[in-house]
């Protein structure tokens, strides 16, 4: 063995009890103490190690999504969209890519139910051979709010009362009276959607606008959905009541039973494409994140499948210690000036230099899987082996050179500085239409959830009005329905 390229791994586990730094343990039942009863010395430096070793055994959860469940497998192209796209790992039906996904819910601790009514979180991250791509999305197709400015209130306010540690709908439903673009989050949320059977059966969707662009600089706006083969499946209260009382892992375990048995999750990758120059054509901006894209004119087009084949080694190592960031793409995919993804390009990579280090990029699980190169060293925890003697650029001694230049969207940006809303709101009309096009049973459900939540004794009568004057502007026949079940004169 070259001691010299020896790497922390179980495959060199010693057949007897060692140390961290290898020393022979002859004993790890007792400490050491003076004469059988103790005091314990201070030299057990194996018992000290130890200790300090389960002192520090956590790290920060995440500040949302703490709860979740990963597995890994492999994208394959199944439709050819070079047409849009440079991507290296989207250049030909058949090509494959080794994937890990991430699912979770939001709102709730490490360690909390997966029944809770919470939108879920759907991460992939490619390891394609131009670098990692991480599509970090949702299950549903919108989000709450669209600028990333409201991002750290909007989560306070569904996270439990700092006083009592518990979720609250006062609360909720008083930071969102100030929301109205909320409303077509919550037409999926406070549907049965709002709490998935478990990750197998849900959608995935980028949520956020992104471009792709093709070998000759031409850029389309994008949005990328999963449709799971399994069918989409939700747990109705009663449901979700006996599911989540008689285990609170139960997503996580059905992930990993289904991969154990080879019943392998699989995913259909599409996409809705729009020419940058027709953004000006629909009553909503496409870059709204609280917008769908409508599919009767915006079609999805297929581009290829997910399937998870293999699970996890280990939870720490590949769940908690996994980081992803929307910032993260390859040449051919780039962001859009959706506000809201512009603060997500930011904040994952901050949030992750703080709960796992600035190194966090190195650790095999967020590590890329093609050769590379930069001067960014040091740091805490840097376990990157370099032996070179060049740490800087230009230099005529490194013959690393820049990659080959890549196209990036073409287009002109200008306008004054700002802090403003966007013009289209229309916050209204894509709720509006959602509701109308359930079953009277599931719109029944729907009804009872809000009467639920606005029930609540500390919402307010105001409160209570602004929600039913907000539904009813998506539409009138639901607002009247809560107006009388909540005993509210509506006041349009
Ligand atoms: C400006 C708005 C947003 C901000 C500032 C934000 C911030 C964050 C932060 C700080 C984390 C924790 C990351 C970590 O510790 O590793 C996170 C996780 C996550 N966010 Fe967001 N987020 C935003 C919006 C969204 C949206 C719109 C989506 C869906 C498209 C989303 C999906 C996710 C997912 C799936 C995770 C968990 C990733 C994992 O499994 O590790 N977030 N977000």
């Amino acid at each position: 063995m070259d001691p010299y390229k020896y790497r922390p791994s179980s495959a060199h586990d010693s057949s007897f009890w060692t140390t961290n730094s290898g020393a022979p343990v002859w004993n790890n039942n007792s400490s050491l103490t003076v004469g059988t009863r103790g005091p314990i010395l201070l030299e057990d430096y194996h018992m000290v190690e130890k200790i300090a070793n389960f002192d520090r055994e956590r790290i920060p959860e995440r500040v949302v999504h703490a709860r979740g469940a990963s597995a890994k497998g492999f994208f394959e192209v199944t439709h050819d969209i070079s047409q849009l796209t440079c991507a290296d790992f989207l250049r030909a039906p058949g090509v494959q890519t080794p994937v890990i996904v991430r699912f979770s819910t939001v709102i709730h601790e490490r360690g909390s139910p997966e029944t809770l009514r919470d939108p879920r979180g759907f991460a992939v991250k490619f390891y394609t051979r131009e670098g990692n791509f991480d599509l970090v999305g949702n299950n549903f197709p919108v989000f709450f709010v669209r600028d990333g400015m409201k991002f750290p209130d909007m989560v306070h306010a569904l996270k439990p009362n700092p006083k009592s540690h518990i979720q609250e709908n006062w609360r909720i439903v008083d930071f969102f009276s100030h929301h109205p673009e909320s409303l077509h989050m919550f037409s999926f949320l406070f549907d049965d959607v709002g709490v998935p059977q478990d990750y197998r059966h849900m959608e995935g969707f980028g949520v956020n606008t992104y471009t792709l662009i093709n070998k000759s600089g031409k850029a389309h706006y994008v949005k990328f959905h999963w449709k799971p083969t399994c069918g989409v499946k939700c747990l109705l209260e009663e449901e979700a009541i006996r599911v989540g009382g008689s285990n609170h892992s139960h997503a996580t375990k059905d992930l990993y039973d289904s991969i154990a048995a080879g019943n392998y999750p699989e995913w259909k990758l599409y996409i809705q494409v729009i020419d940058p120059d027709h953004e000006d054509r629909f009553d909503f901006d496409p870059l709204d994140v609280t917008k769908i894209w409508p599919e009767d004119i915006l079609p999805l087009q297929p581009v290829g499948r997910l399937v998870l084949n293999k699970n996890i080694d280990n939870f720490f190592a590949e769940n908690e210690q996994l980081a992803f960031c929307p910032a993260i793409v390859v040449p051919g995919i780039y962001y859009s000036d959706d506000k809201l993804l512009q603060t997500r390009i930011f904040s994952y990579a901050d949030t992750q230099r703080h709960r796992l280090g600035p190194n966090y990029l190195q650790l095999p699980v967020n590590a890329p899987k093609c050769a590379h190169h930069n001067n960014h060293h040091e740091g805490f925890m840097n376990f990157m082996h370099r032996d070179e003697e060049v740490n800087y650029f230009p230099s005529r001694f490194d013959p690393v050179r820049h990659a080959e230049r890549f196209p990036i969207p073409p287009a002109v940006l200008n306008g004054k500085r700002e802090k403003c809303i966007i013009e289209k709101e229309n916050n209204f009309k894509q709720p509006g239409e959602r509701f109308r096009s359930w079953a009277p049973d599931r719109q029944e459900r729907f009804i009872g959830r809000w009467v639920e939540a606005l029930s609540d004794p500390r919402v307010t009568h105001e409160l209570r009005a602004i929600w039913i004057s907000y539904w009813t502007q998506a539409d009138k026949s639901l607002g009247q329905k809560l107006a009388s079940r909540l005993n509210v004169r509506p006041s349009m």
